[in-house]
């Protein structure tokens, strides 16, 4: 049966926690004896509906490691623009090529994309959720204060944003507590929350999410797709931003995570995103290792 990955519960719990091993050994040897040549002769297609510097390099740079070739799609290239739809789109493809990495708006497009693809689909990013930041984020964590179980981590700025809602979904599944600190309209959707149960809870304060954190996040005010709001979201969000003084109510060795880009003044302080406690570098670069582990997964 083809496998795919639209949201991080496409994994099994163990299934993420061997992932996370798999990059972080892969890591140690990236071009090394770990990796194989799985892509050989095969070819992943990257259809991206929105910008990406990130995603689109990582996932490019995983499939030469891996042997295969790529092919990308931006929004103006393929017929997708011109009104061909998803079903057909996702039909050609899988004929073609052995893998579909799709960033787009509303997840639907992702769901409708799966249920025509022969191959495996990959979520790059949709207006719900970015699954592969995730990936990347946890093997951070597991790095460098080891397994996340048990921690807690702390969200602050927009509940709502795709990456947020992606770590209500990873709270479940290993087991740790997330508090998401947001203003009243910018909370994880409700049924995601509800979902998740004792490991989610939600305040309009954010020192209140932070206090003792092992762990703080946040991303952007105005994500791709908001730029229309982008005023209102400023005003609204002004009081979250994470700086040093927030940084000092969590935990003394807290790590700050950030998916990037961002955008220093707005949701985190120039100085929190440069100093000791800051590891968004490395998740950055994890974002190969991550994904060449979930291709090994989706692929094998
Ligand atoms: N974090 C992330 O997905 O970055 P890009 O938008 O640059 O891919
Ligand atoms: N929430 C951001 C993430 C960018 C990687 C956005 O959707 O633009």
């Amino acid at each position: 049966m083809t496998r795919h990955f639209l949201t991080l519960k496409d994994l099994s719990p163990s299934e993420l926690i061997a992932l996370i091993h798999r990059a972080i050994a892969l890591k140690q040897d990236p071009m090394g004896s770990q990796t194989t040549d799985l892509l050989h002769l095969r070819t992943m297609v990257l259809i991206f509906e929105k910008s990406s510097t990130r995603t689109r390099i990582s996932f490019e740079v995983a499939c030469a490691h891996l042997g295969g070739s790529s092919v990308f799609l931006s929004p103006t290239d393929s017929q997708m623009s011109r009104g061909e739809s998803i079903s057909d789109t996702a039909r050609i493809v899988s004929r073609m090529a052995d893998l579909i990495v799709m960033r787009t708006g509303e997840h639907s497009r992702l769901s409708t994309m799966a249920e025509h693809s022969a191959v495996p689909v990959i979520n790059a990013l949709s207006q719900d959720f970015h699954p592969c930041q995730l990936l990347a984020d946890l093997q951070t964590f597991f790095e460098h204060r080891g397994d996340i179980q048990g921690a807690c981590v702390a969200f602050v700025g927009d509940g709502s944003s795709n990456v947020c809602q992606s770590w209500v979904n990873a709270a479940t599944m290993m087991n740790f507590e997330l508090r998401v600190g947001a203003p009243g309209g910018y909370h994880p959707r409700a049924e995601l929350v509800s979902s998740a149960g004792k490991h989610c809870s939600l305040t309009t304060r954010p020192q209140d999410a932070v206090a003792g954190a092992d762990l703080v996040l946040t991303d952007t005010w105005a994500g791709m797709g908001q730029e229309a709001e982008k005023a209102q979201r400023l005003d609204a969000l002004a009081d979250f931003q994470v700086n040093e003084d927030l940084m000092a109510t969590a935990s003394p060795d807290a790590l700050f995570m950030h998916c990037l880009p961002a955008y220093r003044g707005q949701e985190v302080s120039a100085e929190v995103l440069e100093g000791p406690q800051s590891v968004v570098w490395d998740e950055a670069e994890n974002r190969l290792h991550a994904q060449k582990a979930l291709i090994e997964l989706l692929m094998a």
